[in-house]
């Protein structure tokens, strides 16, 4: 919470504030379900979208002039516009100048190149800082941001609602029917910098919050367990924001303010949002998301009310692993969008410029990286930025077009990849599917990352991505499931490290097992309900009937210590003192404090089967126990070339296989069909250059 577990950003950004958010807990969280009736794509064209954000604010109109034949030159169909010009837009409050905005949009639309364009309230202009103080977002620790750089402002301030919905109206009446414009950005990435405000107006919008969800004292002091420590609360005026406190803060408290502050911003979102419908009803609206990279917002809440979800992705490029995020992070994405084509919003081109060590991509990776978006379910590639700043905080980072121009690999590959795009055309539309979910859930984050838990190693996100990459490299395809969503179409459910564990939520469990799913859970699931308290009768919770076994202790180990297991191999973390009720145990430890104790179990219910890893395997035994899993749920997965993805888009008897090499090293695969980047014919061995992409239309 506190400690946002955003793994890109500028740090200096994210530091304390950055941090949680959602939204009210109800029970059963329905999947993101767009009305039908909302146009869920940009207007035009029908080829895959191009292109990236435009900031020509910066440049001079001979050099707008230059970018837009660039443009064109690199196939280039569609910019994001606008996203950071509120101080130029509207210099002075209630004052417009829309000269070069207007003259822009007249460029690009005379050049034939759509407009995503931005309203801009994700950083106010100075009048705003100086006439509205009380709006600046404050600290966990008291401290009111000031101005100098980009950024929100409290969600809950009245004024910044105010001058958000004014600027939004003047740009919606004066847009809605220009040529270029083709969709609505509204704001840049909620949630970053900052997504929790301790303000003044964020206490008071927080205790009606709380007040709509718990209806009287009485029922917050219930769901806070305020008899701890003596936290008592008379009225609604004693309830504060949880500010830093002498010691750890009441975790509901700080649970239920993640939700407030996701709440919050979704609010604002929704308020541009529906003035930008009131204007264009035929323009879909949608802002960018961070789908695997941002806690602070509950994306499955906000999924429903984007018309067309676009997401942003910047690889942590220290990861020899990244491409495997990155597909983590696609998934997540297409997942969010409910299996619909989606947008790549923004990615970069080579380096970013706020890691410790902003290294460049490697030759061939700018073109690996988008594909394996558009393989994963994305229509549309973009960038941050088309041309590269020369001033300002991010003159470092890479763009579309470099600062030394147009002789430079970058470029070439920005070409290349427009022409490669323009090729697949026919892949548009298509869907991927899977038949492997895994359970996502941004309160069991929020619920895990609150002080003082069982063990610091033990992290609801590591054992994700350890289950995930290991189903990438068998080349599984993996869908993620808000808890309580629709699982019949998946043979094997995971829900690795499910900290947070609602009755609901076991019931959705335990009812598909009971169905003849397949499910495994893992380690440190169940530990808490949905107010942060331990259930009645103790781990896993609501899981118990279905793993069949109930937890007497937990039994984390130090740092570094492992203990044997009985099939060989050994684990590390963690381990449990279960109490067996109807499953059976698989592997136990074989020394250390569980010694004896089950290890891996598996429990048959109704028609199918319920599987339980109490400890962290090493990476032989994970990997073996993978392949056990997926034998037993009948899904194919064999581990496939070093290095190699492979994942298939579909759309009605149309298959498009997308081979990308991560590695040096050629890998060869078996299909028939068309490769569609060369036109070759593929008549039953794919050769998959080392660094390459192979996209093949398949026959039969
Ligand atoms: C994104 C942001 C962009 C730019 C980019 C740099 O998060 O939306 O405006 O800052 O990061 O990587």
């Amino acid at each position: 919470m506190t400690s946002m577990s955003h793994d890109r950003h500028h740090p200096a950004e994210v530091a304390e504030l950055a941090s949680a958010a959602a939204f009210a807990a109800a029970p059963a969280r329905p999947a993101p379900s767009p009305s039908p009736a909302r146009p869920d794509w940009p207007r035009g064209t029908q080829q895959l979208r191009y292109g990236g954000d435009y900031n020509p604010e910066q440049w001079t109109r001979d050099v707008w002039l230059d970018d837009i034949a660039l443009m064109r030159d690199a196939g280039v169909n569609l910019v994001s516009v606008g996203i950071f010009n509120w101080g130029l837009i509207e210099p002075r409050e209630g004052e417009y100048d829309f000269a070069q905005l207007d003259e822009i949009m007249d460029l690009l639309a005379g050049a034939g190149i759509d407009v995503a364009l931005g309203t801009p309230t994700a950083s106010p202009p100075a009048w705003f800082w100086t006439r509205y103080p009380d709006s600046r977002p404050v600290t966990r620790d008291g401290v009111a941001l000031g101005f100098g750089s980009r950024g929100m402002a409290s969600p809950s301030s009245p004024d910044y609602r105010r001058a958000s919905a004014a600027v939004t109206e003047q740009l919606a009446a004066r847009y809605a029917d220009h040529p270029a414009l083709v969709m609505w950005h509204v704001h840049n990435e909620y949630g970053a910098p900052i997504s929790e405000s301790y303000d003044e107006h964020s206490v008071r919008a927080f205790r009606a919050w709380l007040e709509d969800r718990y209806g009287s004292i009485h029922g917050l002091n219930d769901a806070w367990g305020t008899a701890f420590w003596g936290q008592r609360y008379q009225g609604w005026d004693e309830v504060d924001v949880p500010r830093r406190a002498p010691s750890v803060s009441n975790p509901a408290q700080r649970l239920d303010f993640a939700r407030f502050s996701s709440n919050a911003l979704l609010e604002c979102f929704i308020a541009e949002r529906d003035i930008l419908h009131r204007h264009t009803p035929e323009l879909p609206v949608t802002t960018n998301f961070m789908a695997s990279s941002c806690s602070s917002a509950d994306y499955w809440r906000w999924a429903g009310e984007v018309d067309v979800v676009a997401n942003d992705h910047y690889l942590t490029a220290a990861r020899s692993d990244s491409h495997i995020m990155l597909a983590l992070d696609a998934d997540l994405t297409r997942s969010l969008a409910a299996g619909r084509p989606w947008m790549l919003m923004e990615h970069s081109t080579s380096a970013v410029n706020w890691q410790p060590r902003n290294l460049a991509k490697l030759p061939g990776e700018l073109a690996r990286n988008s594909m394996s978006h558009l393989a994963r379910g994305a229509d549309a590639i973009m960038f941050f930025q088309f041309r590269a700043s020369r001033s300002g905080a991010e003159k470092f980072h890479s763009a579309m077009l470099p600062h030394a121009g147009t002789d430079t690999r970058v470029w070439r590959e920005v070409l290349a990849l427009g022409h490669d795009l323009g090729q697949l055309e026919s892949v548009r539309g298509s869907r991927v599917s899977a038949e492997v979910a895994i359970v996502w859930d941004w309160e069991s984050f929020w619920a895990q990352d609150l002080e003082w838990g069982p063990s610091v190693d033990l992290t609801h996100r590591d054992v994700i991505e350890a289950v995930y990459s290991a189903l990438w490299r068998r080349g599984v395809t993996v869908d993620f499931v808000a808890p309580q969503a629709e699982l019949s179409d998946y043979r094997l459910v995971l829900a690795p490290s499910l900290h947070l564990v609602s009755d609901g939520t076991g019931a959705w469990l335990t009812d598909y097992v009971h169905g003849g799913g397949t499910l495994a859970v893992s380690y440190g699931s169940g530990l808490v309900d949905e107010n942060d308290a331990v259930h009645p009768g103790g781990f896993p919770g609501p899981l118990r009937k279905v793993l069949g076994l109930g937890i007497d202790e937990l039994l984390p180990f130090a740092a570094g210590e492992t203990a044997a297991l009985d099939t060989g191999g050994h684990g590390s973390i963690w381990s449990e003192d279960i109490r067996l009720t109807t499953a059976t145990a698989i592997t136990r430890f074989a020394d250390g404090r569980a010694a004896g104790q089950p290890a891996v179990t598996v429990n048959r219910l109704g028609e199918g089967s319920a599987w339980y890893l109490a400890t962290r395997p090493d990476a032989a035994t994970f990997e073996a126990l993978i392949g056990d899993l997926l034998a037993a749920a009948h899904v194919t997965g064999k581990l496939q070339p070093e290095g190699l993805e492979v994942v298939e888009r579909a759309t009605g008897d149309e298959r498009f296989l997308f081979a990308i090499n991560h590695a040096q090293t050629d890998a060869r695969l078996v299909a028939r069909g068309v490769e569609l980047l060369s036109g070759d014919a593929v008549e039953g061995s794919l050769l998959v250059p080392g660094g390459g992409v192979r996209v093949v239309r398949l026959r039969g």
